[in-house]
């Protein structure tokens, strides 16, 4: 197989960027009076306005080129199939069958899965409902008005972004939590304040084995029946999400209050699975339907929309453009919504633990860069904090601007006031203030140089009419296929997570270290020695 480095679009795109590195978007926009109509593109409600990115026609082409060269289509094509293409695990990588609609087919492996989907959402639906109604009973007869995830990792942050995202739509007189660290403060902050007989704790695990998840369930477990006093409790106020049946019950979680999922959803890629019970909990079964119906529109228009029109395809190319051929190390993803709080975090693990690799599916190091760092903050906080690095400083940082033309809270005129900033800071970044201008302005010769903004700093524009679940849906879809074109044309596999593993390995060694009641000999090297007598001898007992 060709490595991609020889690839004949490769080679072509660095020698069109030594060209391109001259170019500004002043020129580019300058030439092309209709630049910011003609390279836009839509598709399950999202406008994509690419134009402002140091591209032009010939880079475009050779963008898709280096797509058809890589396989990126047959690739898409055997991820929709069921194939397994994450080949480290074995596994096939189906989220896209966890949000097709009733009555559709995909066979994996001889077995139609999607009404195993439809099975268990079902069941969700039919829960959460009566948690909603307030017909799920606690063990003491009271009905249940606070939820409390725990997970971690694909096991949270997809919750808790959603929850957070669809939060207008959330039945308000329900408290909905996220426990995640297994510092303990984040449990004890979190519970401090609700009472046991209406709190009812989701336990959500892919594997059930999780040090951060089993840790935070045994403590709750222990602080309901610190008050319950009753073991029988735990079968009311604890239900889990997981593929690990077996682990459930040890738990002593009842199996009729699991929900499943399978070992084909990725962590990163479960949200829209029974990972996402608190979700449907606090929004309700017909806006999370809605929701995987945004996730669905987005699967269809990927799979079906030609490349050049094609939203993952587009950002993920453009991304690649910089990230291989522009040294730009991260992306920023800057939503001017506050309800997409965590979209950035959660999209930190999505595409960070996708393609944070170093090796292609045959094994071979790479020669060229992977997954960028992935960061962000809502607009318009982020202006006030590290928006003067990419407006000035020397790292090339491409951005994402999120923006909706309609806010879901009118309060003249904060809507307008938050839109104009989107475009005010794409418009700067990408035009900039030369030094001339700066002086006609007044400004003398010695102030002059720190007035100039270079400009040429790529964005693109994402705008949607409103923030519903559908469209929410259609958002994280998209970010999840870029994440697969990317990681498509790297050639590595998107759907492992190895690199989490000697951590967790070492940290299991470390524990009965710090927690022996004698001295314990340590084989570790001298620094991490000395850490830990260090802290045995510093920390207080508990
Ligand atoms: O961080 C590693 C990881 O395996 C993630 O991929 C996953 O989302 C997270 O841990 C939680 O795993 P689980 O759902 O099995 O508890």
């Amino acid at each position: 197989m060709t490595r991609l480095t020889d690839q004949p679009a490769w080679q072509a795109l660095q020698a069109h960027a030594e060209a391109m590195k001259t170019v500004h978007l002043r020129e580019l926009f300058a030439t092309d009076a209709g630049r910011g109509e003609k390279y836009t593109a839509q598709g399950a409600g999202l406008f994509l306005d690419y134009s402002k990115n140091r591209v032009t026609d010939e880079t475009l082409l050779l963008l898709l080129q280096l797509a058809e060269q890589t396989g990126v289509a047959a690739k898409k094509g055997a991820m929709f199939a069921g194939e397994r293409i994450n080949v480290t695990e074995g596994r096939s990588v189906l989220h896209v069958a966890l949000r097709m609609p009733k009555g559709s087919t995909l066979m994996v492996e001889g077995r139609n899965v999607v009404p195993d989907v439809h099975e268990v959402l079902d069941r969700m639906a039919t829960f959460a409902d009566r948690v909603r109604a307030g017909s799920w009973l606690g063990h003491t007869g009271q009905p249940i008005t606070n939820i409390v995830n725990i997970g971690i990792g694909g096991s949270d942050l997809g919750p808790v972004m959603a929850y957070e995202g669809l939060k207008f739509y959330s039945q308000r007189d329900l408290t909905v939590r996220f426990v995640s660290n297994v510092d303990g403060t984040d449990l004890t902050e979190k519970i401090r304040d609700l009472d046991p007989a209406r709190t009812l704790f989701i336990v959500s695990s892919k594997t059930f084995t999780t040090q951060e998840t089993m840790t935070n369930a045994a403590s709750a477990r222990a602080w309901l029946l610190a008050s319950l006093h009753d073991e029988a409790a735990v079968a009311r106020h604890f239900v889990a999400v997981s593929t690990n049946a077996g682990a459930v019950t040890g738990f002593g979680i009842d199996a009729a209050n699991m929900f499943g999922f399978w070992d084909w959803v990725g962590g990163r890629y479960s949200m829209d699975s029974a990972i996402g019970l608190s979700l449907m909990i606090a929004a309700g079964p017909g806006h999370f339907h809605e929701l995987l119906a945004g996730f669905h529109e987005m699967d269809e228009h990927f799979r079906t929309a030609p490349p050049e029109k094609n939203l993952p395809m587009l950002l993920g190319l453009i991304g690649l453009w910089y990230n291989n051929f522009f040294d730009a190390q991260t992306v920023a993803i800057l939503p001017y919504d506050q309800y997409l709080a965590y979209f950035s975090a959660y999209l930190q693990q999505l595409d960070m633990e996708s393609n944070g690799k170093h090796v292609t599916l045959g094994g071979q190091t790479v020669d060229y860069q992977t997954g960028p760092v992935i960061w962000g903050q809502p607009g318009t906080n982020g202006q006030h904090a590290f928006y003067q690095l990419i407006h000035q400083g020397t790292k090339l940082i491409p951005c994402d601007f999120i923006g909706f033309m309609q806010t879901l809270n009118p309060l003249a005129p904060h809507h307008d006031l938050l839109m104009a900033n989107v475009f005010a800071q794409t418009e700067a970044l990408a035009f900039g203030k030369t030094l001339a201008e700066v002086q006609q302005g007044g400004v003398s010769a010695e102030q002059g140089p720190h007035r100039v903004f270079e400009g040429n700093r790529p964005t693109n524009t994402i705008l949607a009419d409103k923030l519903t679940p559908r469209i929410l849906g259609a958002l994280i879809a998209l970010y999840e296929h870029k994440v697969f074109v990317q990681g498509a044309v790297w050639d590595i596999n998107s759907f492992d997570q190895w690199g989490v593993e000697l951590g967790k390995v070492l940290a299991s060694q470390i524990v009965p270290e710090l927690r022996a009641a004698s001295e314990p000999e340590l084989g570790h090297d001298s620094s991490t020695n000395a850490l830990i007598r260090r802290y045995r001898a510093g920390r207080r007992a508990e």
